[in-house]
């Protein structure tokens, strides 16, 4: 088998090339390092574009009493306060400026009557916080970036799949890749590598994502040695089309509830009201339950948006009282929830929401300025990731850094809409200038040693090679339907330890995969590479959802259904490979200051303490 490769330098290598990896590209390049950035995919098809209905900054453009202090409060709330404050302080700071950035970059973002930027209502934000381009948010953002980034300098490699990471006295220095268009090998030797690649959820039967989505980044991190962190906390949103099969899973943004729509189950019920959880109960304790004239006027911004509809709540909430309501049995026609905007105005929805509009019409036959749409639980997002410094997101292996999805830290145990998009640019921005800073440091590419790349190519061709081996389609679907029984919405310890055990099979049978025909675009042998790395972050999350014996957040316990706040209010987990082991250890962040702590919900922290 032919076993040569292209070789290239950088002083910055940036993997992944959705909202972060652009952003942190841009900053990389305008700081004078010479860039290179690999794209799994085509540049501009990355999960960024899922984050429909905005990007979440205090702008305070429809409601003047927002601030950065406010949305600091609400992301760690939300976070169920696992998150790192450090970061949710610097996120709450800085989003403003980066959403102002993207406009003097171009980015259309709809308007006020007044002319500024409009936002809207998301579930846990206070106040109408997200900045938003109809429902193509996520996508104007990416567009931006692009046109930003190829004027800025970067060298771009699109359809190379990431397999390895080297390291030199305990420093990263390059990675290997395969051109998935014509079967290429290349080594890439970097002075730092920004790691962008997104999250893991393709490893969930029901899921937003698209193919790229299978975790690589993370389990990159973790081979080469990084600390991983929160792996337990998995976001279904609680909003996916569930009709036609074929299109399962789609996300309908949580943009349709913050414009006014509104759940109800198989008896016309609005049953989110039932779901309030304690913490919120006191701002829904004098509304009208039954009044959908309050979302109205939620939505028209006359009234006080601190009240906000139950639907949104945060999206655990949410997913979880759908869940609910299916087990009640009184789920709709076809295993989920109505959610219905059809009471406004058709033309203010063909304005406010055009992609569901098409989506639905087009995919499902339903009309949404007329009818209900049907929606479900779709896994969405992992909040766990690469553990990163907070000030200049380098991981705990020098040289390599993180942001976005890859990286973990500011979302804790649950992650508020429109906060990933307002990430990416934040702490893809950091990471680019971190990178670039740490990369002057190193004098030269370092060589790389041979052998090992030798044995990451053999390993490599090895499902080309094989002969009678399982087809690896076969143990990707066994692994999704898996991990959507075993370590979904609702865990058991009897079922993530039969997870545990199934995950131990599929490695195994993930080992003994043949993909015959040769390496140009060849869908079998990418799906055989990309098997252990599904199987290392599905490990990661039912390792760590096993070990947490309480529901917080992205994670339920059926067999520990209520927060533990002594024992687990402050903890977070902590993964690393040692000697070829998934070890698990427990760590917390330095205590909050007080200035800061005096900002967040007093009866949260009381509750906290008992
Ligand atoms: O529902 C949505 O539009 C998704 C946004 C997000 O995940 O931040």
């Amino acid at each position: 088998m032919d076993k040569s490769y292209s070789e290239w330098d950088f002083d910055v290598v940036v993997i992944g090339a959705g909202g972060a990896g652009l952003r942190a590209a841009i900053e990389a390049s305008s700081n004078g390092a010479k860039v290179g950035m690999i794209s799994k995919s085509m540049l501009g098809k990355a999960h960024t574009v899922m984050a429909e209905g905005g990007a979440a900054a205090a702008l305070a453009n429809k409601d003047h009493r927002d601030s950065w202090k406010i949305h600091f409060r609400d992301t760690m709330k939300g976070g169920k306060y696992l998150s790192d404050w450090r970061m949710a302080k610097v996120h709450a700071q800085q989003a403003p400026d980066r959403i102002r950035e993207l406009e003097q970059w171009g980015a259309v973002f709809d308007r006020t009557s007044e002319g500024k930027t409009s936002q809207r209502n998301f579930g846990g934000h206070t106040y109408p916080r997200l900045a938003h381009i109809g429902d193509a948010t996520g996508l104007e953002l990416i567009r931006t970036l692009q046109q930003r980034g190829i004027h800025t300098g970067m060298e771009v490699f699109m359809e190379y799949t990431v397999r390895h990471l080297f390291k030199k006295d305990g420093r990263v220095v390059g990675c290997f890749a395969y051109n998935r268009s014509d079967g290429s090998l290349h080594l890439f030797r970097a002075k730092s590598i920004v790691l962008a690649t997104g999250g893991i959820t393709r490893c969930w039967e029901v899921c937003s994502g698209s193919w790229e989505y299978t975790g690589e980044g993370h389990a990159l991190a973790y081979w080469t040695g990084a600390e991983m962190g929160d792996m337990e906390f998995v976001q279904f949103h609680p909003t996916g089309m569930i009709w036609p099969p074929s299109v399962k899973g789609i996300l309908v943004t949580e943009g349709v509830r913050g414009e006014g729509g509104m759940l109800t189950n198989s008896e016309g019920d609005r049953f989110m009201f039932d779901y309030v959880p304690e913490m919120y109960r006191e701002e829904f304790a004098d509304t009208e339950v039954e009044s959908s004239e309050w979302v109205k006027e939620v939505v028209a911004g006359k009234l006080a948006t601190k009240r906000r509809p139950p639907e949104l709540l945060t999206r655990d909430v949410v997913a979880k009282a759908i869940n609910s309501e299916k087990a009640a049995g009184r789920a709709s026609e076809h295993g989920g929830a109505y959610l219905d905007i059809s009471w406004r105005k058709s033309e203010e929805i063909k304005k406010k929401l055009p992609g569901m509009y098409h989506q639905f019409m087009e995919l499902a036959a339903v009309d949404i300025t007329k009818e209900p749409m049907e929606v479900g639980p779709t896994a969405h997002y992992v909040m766990g990731g690469v553990r990163v410094d907070p000030i200049t997101q380098e991981t705990s292996v020098p040289g390599l850094f993180a942001a976005g999805e890859a990286a973990t830290g500011l979302h804790g145990a649950n992650r508020l809409g429109g906060n990933s998009l307002s990430d990416l640019i934040t702490f893809g921005k950091i990471a680019g200038e971190y990178a670039a800073k740490s990369a002057r440091h190193v004098d030269n590419f370092e060589e790389i040693d041979e052998q090992e790349i030798d044995s990451v190519i053999t390993e490599m061709l090895e499902p080309l090679r094989r002969e009678d081996g399982e087809n690896p389609a076969k143990v990707v679907d066994d692994l999704r339907v898996m991990m959507q029984n075993k370590v979904g919405i609702i865990r058991t310890r009897k079922l993530l330890e039969e997870a545990l055990e199934d995950l131990d099979d599929l490695e195994a049978r993930g080992r003994n995969t043949t993909s015959p025909g040769g390496r140009v675009y060849n869908p079998g042998w990418h799906q055989a590479l990309e098997i252990a790395a599904m199987i290392d972050v599905s490990r990661m999350c039912a390792l760590s959802a096993l070990m947490r014996e309480e529901s917080r957040g992205g994670h339920t316990r059926d067999d520990f259904p209520s927060p533990d706040n002594a024992k687990w209010g402050k903890v977070n987990s902590r993964i690393k490979q040692v000697d070829g082991k998934m070890e698990i250890d427990y760590t917390s962040y330095p205590p909050i200051p007080d200035d800061l702590r005096d900002l967040l919900d007093s009866e949260d922290l009381l509750e906290e303490e008992e």
